[in-house]
């Protein structure tokens, strides 16, 4: 768990880069209907948790570096007694103080009020545009508000800068506390994996195998961090498969995609095995390369690597594999072909980890890959997917298999949060016996 110290830290941290004479906004998540009385499963917006952790909508962070009465500060609902008789306890505005860090606390309500009278004299406003329409709008107006009053002296902010880069590149970077949330979460995510490997045999449902991750998921008060893909036979080879609606049939792979969110942080974790316990020649030698490619590519997470690095790794053991395989190289063609392996590996190696499932943060700094460096977390999955009608021998017709572990780049290299979970050919035959 994340405590109200680090919280805290970050909120000085963010003040420290915007500068005096900024103030920064963010905006809870808005609760979302799904129709009458029934709403979506709330979820915190990542960027706000990250810098306060309170869990409620209706809530506007505002940091001000440099007030005198206080710096953060937070509006957030009142507390109302008939609401909580329906919907639990609230935090309310003293709270938010003592519990949550925060220097000042205002009603929600009033925050058409206050907030344009907290932005007078700030120079430069960060927020991060067009993500919610309605609330975008809201700040424009408090904008508004304070120019009207230009003429009495106040004066409005003069440069609007987008809050994503400075917070996005500080949420790249995962703390101790961080990492240990996120070993939580793919130690759920693994006993799912393993639960569901286990529960497998000719005739069970894709469905059913979907059940027994979320129970392992519930159980340890976590949800999905995505829809769970669970893919048999040739629906391996839809990327995004999530209808998870069909029989598993003797003889065939199935593919797990499946993370859980624990914490409000994510895992990402992909297994393939047979649905009958043992892989088939063919099955096995496809499996072989895309567990070196994953290996490979695994090696290559090292500070000061490029974050392509474990890509082209994988590629580079792909490309070897499949024309080997004579799936790239047709009779009397015995060269790797160049670009072949991309028809059956169209997705890239990795990517960032953490709070949200595809993590915020650049990929490339002035046009270049950036450097791998030590707290930053990503995913390795490659894969090989051979479509049910490729024109490649027929035993590797509609195999799909994907190998996707959580790492976290560490002084001492890779550290695979994931690896509790059966991956060679041997532990998961012996998982299924
Ligand atoms: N589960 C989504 C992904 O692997 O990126
Ligand atoms: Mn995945
Ligand atoms: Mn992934």
């Amino acid at each position: 768990m994340i405590n109200q110290k680090e919280f805290a830290r970050r909120r000085r941290q963010l003040m420290r880069t915007v500068g005096e004479g900024a103030m920064v906004v963010v905006p809870a998540a808005p609760v979302r209907q799904r129709n009458s009385d029934v709403e979506y499963p709330y979820r915190q917006s990542s960027d706000f948790h990250y810098l306060c952790g309170f869990p409620e909508p209706d809530a506007v962070l505002v940091l001000i570096p440099g007030r005198a009465q206080g710096e953060s500060v937070l509006f957030c609902r009142e507390k109302d007694p008939e609401r909580e008789t329906w919907d639990g306890p609230m935090v309310g505005l003293e709270d938010a103080c003592s519990e949550f860090g925060m220097d000042d606390s205002f009603p929600y309500s009033d925050i058409d009020d206050i907030l344009p009278n907290l932005m007078e004299g700030r120079e430069r406003l960060y927020y991060s545009l067009g993500r919610e329409k309605d609330f975008d709008q809201r700040v424009l107006e408090w904008v508004a508000k304070v120019r009207q009053q230009v003429g009495k002296g106040a004066r409005p902010p003069e440069e609007f800068v987008s809050l994503d880069h400075h917070l996005h590149d500080m949420r790249l970077y995962k703390s101790r506390s961080e990492i240990a949330s996120m070993s939580r979460s793919a130690k759920i995510a693994g006993e799912g994996h393993l639960r569901a490997m286990r529960a497998c045999r000719p005739g069970v449902t894709e469905y059913e195998l979907t059940a027994e991750l979320l129970f392992s998921f519930h159980r340890h008060q976590a949800q999905p961090s995505y829809q769970p893909i669970v893919g048999g036979g040739a629906n391996a080879c839809v990327l995004h498969y999530i209808r998870n609606s069909e029989p598993l049939n003797d003889g065939d792979l199935v593919l797990i995609d499946a993370g859980a969110e624990y914490d409000h942080y994510a895992s990402d974790i992909t297994r393939t095995f047979p649905v009958n316990g043992r892989f088939t020649t063919a099955q096995r030698d496809i499996y072989q390369v895309v567990l070196e490619a994953q290996e490979a590519a695994i090696a290559a997470v090292q500070p000061g690597n490029s974050c392509q690095a474990p890509h082209d790794a994988a590629v580079k053991v792909i490309r070897k594999g499949l024309a080997a395989l004579g799936i790239t190289t047709g009779r009397g063609r015995k060269k790797p072909e160049g670009e072949a392996y991309r028809k059956y590996f169209m997705h890239k190696t990795s990517h960032w980890l953490g709070m949200d499932v595809h993590d915020v943060g650049d990929y490339q700094i002035d046009g270049h890959p950036r450097e791998l460096e030590v707290g930053m977390a990503l995913t390795v999955e490659p894969g090989v997917y051979i479509q049910p009608d490729a024109r490649v021998p027929k035993a590797f017709r509609g195999i799909g298999i994907r190998i996707e572990d959580d790492v976290v780049v560490t002084r001492n290299g890779p550290r695979v949060l994931s690896s509790g979970v059966a991956k060679t050919v041997d532990e998961i035959e012996s998982v299924m016996a």
